[in-house]
Order: C-alpha cells, then structure tokens, then sequence
C-alpha cells in the first residue's frame, strides 16, 4: 500500500500527528500538499517538543523525504526561520524538497489578509492572518508569484509589478495603507535564491518515480474537510482543498495512485474562527471539553469552540474523502462524563436532516438531534488493546463506527505517542 493520503475530517486540529506516528518509520516521503503555514502541529520527541507550522512532520524522521508540493503557499520568511530553529537543535533539514510550481506567500499578501478581514467587520473570517487567502487568490488570478520565478530577476520584476498593480491601488485608496515598492519585494526574495536552489525540484515526478520504484509515500492534508474551500462551510474557510482529491491536484500524482485514505476524527468536535458549528456548547461542558482536551491553536494561541461529536459530518467526510480508516482521537479527553450526546441528525426550522444540509442558511439554522451514549470514569490511556477499554468506551466507539461510514481503525487514548489502541493497522 504505497500511497496513503491523511486528512482531518472536521474542522482541524484532530491530531493528525497520532496517525503519522503510527505511520512511523515504513514511510519513505512526507507530502505537503494544500495550505501553508497557516496549519501548527507539536510533534514531541523523546523529551523535545517541536512545533511546526510550515514544514511537513517528515522532516523529524531521519530517512524520510519531506516534500513542500505545488499546492502549497510558501511563506520563505517563516520557512527558513523553522529550518534554522531545527538545524541549531541538530535535526538534519537537507532533505527537504520544494515545488518549482509551488506559490510564493510574500509581505503583501499577509498585509491583505489583515486589512481585508479589518474591513469586513463582523463578517469576518477569523483567518490566521498568514496571507494564505490573497496568496491562493492571486494564484487563481494568475498574478502569483511561483519558487521558479525567484530563479529569473526579470520574470520576477515583472510578475511582481503585475502583482502589485492593482494591489497598490486598493492599499491606498481603499484601504488607506502605503503603497508597497516592487523593489522592495523583488530585493528581500531574491536574498533567498541561493538557499532555495538546492531545495526546489519538480516533486511530481520525484514522487511519481518514488512510487514506480514501491517506495511509501504520505500525502498530510493541512487544515481539514469542513475547512475545504469546495466542500466546507464557505466562506468560512481556508482557500485551498484539504480533502483528499487535493492530494492529487496539490502533489501532481494522479488519483488511481492512492491506496489508501485515512481521516482523523475528534472524539468530539472543534472549530477555530468564525463560521457555523451546529454542535458547539456556550456551557460548562464546552469549557469542560476546552480545558481537558487543551484546546488553544498551535499557531494563533486562540481557545478553540467546542461541541459533541457530529455523526452527519463524519459521514460526510468519509464520502468527500473516500476514507478507508478513521483514527479517532482524544477519547479519554471524554473519560469522567455521565452520559455523551453525539449528534445523530439536524432540525432545520422543523425539518429533520440525516445529512449535512447542501444550503448554507440550513446548516447555519441547524440544530443538533442528539443521542445520549453511557460515558465511563475508568482512567483510559494506558489501554493498548480494544478490549482493555471499559466496556462503555468500547460501545462509544462501536456507536460511532456504526454512524460514521468507516471503520475506526486506531483509537488515541491519551497524549503520549504511545498511548493508543491499534484495531486494524494503517499500511
Ligand atoms: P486561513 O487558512 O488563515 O485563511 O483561515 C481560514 C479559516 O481556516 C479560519 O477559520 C482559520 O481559523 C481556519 N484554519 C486555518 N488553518 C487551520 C488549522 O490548521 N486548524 C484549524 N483551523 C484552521
């Protein structure tokens, strides 16, 4: 099974790295294929703990390749800044490839993001403010600036000044920021080329021939399928496709290639930014569920809404995906409660949906249909097998398996790296 495919199945921060671990050391290149450093992983090691942002988590494996592939937006600032903090703590980068095709972020992007989320109030996104929007717009529009053109001065002055064109006129008139100067942008990349050099290829047909040879190959979906720019709850966002055809599309290997697809599921659910979430929780449970699952963002330190598990949304994640396995994550974060409503159904203004509706104003008008399922007190994490779970856990995760579309292959129990519960193994 060579081509595995991960993604998240809500709305981020499943804890993919749960997954990648049991992944371990049988894979032989780590893709990135969507976003940029909007994602924030920790990834712990022994007794280190590194946070990423940008960088795929295959660049802590020594032997693994990790790929940066052309459907990702590439902020070079923070990509060295994350190189350089990994080499000084000895961690070997020098295998890291980049997409010649793969989009620059650059100073001007990010300062759109936060002037036009600014302008739009309370309509706002609630984006991580990394320029990763303007950047995928300008790659839409065909005014971005790809790694490639940092090779050639005077396609990039050109790309640039056509960049900025209109760019400098919305910053100054509509919203009354300086003009920004070709120079200026077309100086501060080009100080990069020469550490890029060695880093940027065409990473689809290294990952094509990695592939005809039997190597294993991951494609790690940043952000997740509620926040896919088709298949989310647009506009409330991210600009690129975190489902699982984004990894054909974002790496260049082409969709009968992949063997595998393995989303990561919350025991319950949560959302950073704005946008609607039917079974978010304003009460002492919401809080229960922020404070004993630690849930604040990686990147922007923002506490995160919380709610009860959203069968519908699995299901429909399983479908976009085409997900053979599930891991879900985080049950012993549940471990104490009485009884767990999960969410079986939606009442929209009276009429019930077994399905997340297609109507925007519907899923936003969506109210949760509730099952309650018996909770358990036993402390979980030092379960290793199915059967060491108290029988109420073991019949939560049989429950939602049966909701869900797909079997849950591996179950985490607690934080360690070690502290889960293997059904069915992943490669
Ligand atoms: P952007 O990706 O910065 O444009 O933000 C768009 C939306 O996606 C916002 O609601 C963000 O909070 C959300 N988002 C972006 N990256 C992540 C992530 O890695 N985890 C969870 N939410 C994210």
């Amino acid at each position: 099974m060579p081509a595995i495919v991960l993604v998240g199945a809500q709305w981020g921060d499943e804890g993919k790295g749960k997954a990648t671990d049991l992944l371990g050391d049988r894979v032989d290149y780590v893709v990135k294929f969507n976003g940029g450093n909007n994602a924030g992983h920790t990834v712990v090691i022994g007794d280190q703990k590194y946070a990423l942002h940008l960088l795929p988590s295959g660049i802590l494996s020594p032997g693994v390749v990790p790929v940066i592939a052309n459907g990702v937006v590439v902020d070079i600032e923070v990509l060295f800044d994350e190189l350089e903090a990994l080499s000084a703590r000895g961690v070997d980068v020098s295998r890291l490839l980049i997409s010649a095709n793969a989009h620059v972020i650059t100073g001007y992007h990010r300062t759109l993001d936060r002037v036009t989320e600014r302008f739009l109030g309370k309509r706002q996104i609630g984006t991580t403010g990394r320029g990763i929007g303007p950047a995928y717009a300008d790659k839409i529009n065909r005014v971005g600036i790809r790694m490639q053109d940092l090779f050639d001065e005077n396609i990039l002055r050109q790309k640039v000044e056509g960049a900025l064109d209109q760019k400098n006129h919305l910053l100054l008139k509509v919203y009354n920021r300086r003009a920004i100067s070709v120079d200026e942008v077309v100086d501060d990349l080009l100080g990069y080329v020469e550490r890029l050099r060695p880093m940027v290829a065409d990473t689809g047909l290294v990952l094509n021939q990695a592939l005809d040879a039997g190597q294993t190959v991951l494609f790690e979906g940043g952000q997740a399928t509620m926040l896919d720019v088709d298949h989310g709850t647009y506009p409330f966002v991210t600009s690129s496709n975190a489902t699982s055809g984004g990894a054909a599309t974002g790496s260049g290997v082409a969709p009968n290639r992949f063997d595998r697809v393995i989303a990561v599921v919350k025991a319950y659910t949560t959302r950073v930014g704005s946008g609607p979430f039917p079974t978010e929780l304003f009460d002492e449970s919401g809080e229960f569920l922020r404070s004993a699952g630690f849930e604040f963002g990686t990147t922007t330190g923002r506490p995160r809404r919380t709610g009860w598990y959203d069968a519908p949304i699995a299901r429909y994640a399983a479908r976009i995906n085409g997900v053979t396995d599930f891991v879900l994550t985080k049950l012993d974060v549940l471990t104490g409660l009485e009884r767990i409503p999960v969410c079986v159904a939606y009442d929209v203004d009276g009429t019930r949906f077994d399905e997340v509706p297609v109507n925007q104003s519907d899923f936003h008008h969506a109210t949760p249909i509730y099952e309650e399922l018996p909770g358990w007190s036993e402390d979980i994490t030092g379960a290793r097998s199915f059967t060491d779970l108290p029988k109420a856990a073991q019949d939560y995760v049989l429950a939602l398996e049966q909701m869900s579309g797909s079997r849950m292959s591996a179950i985490g129990v607690g934080p360690g790296r070690d502290a889960i519960v293997v059904r069915h193994d992943l490669l």
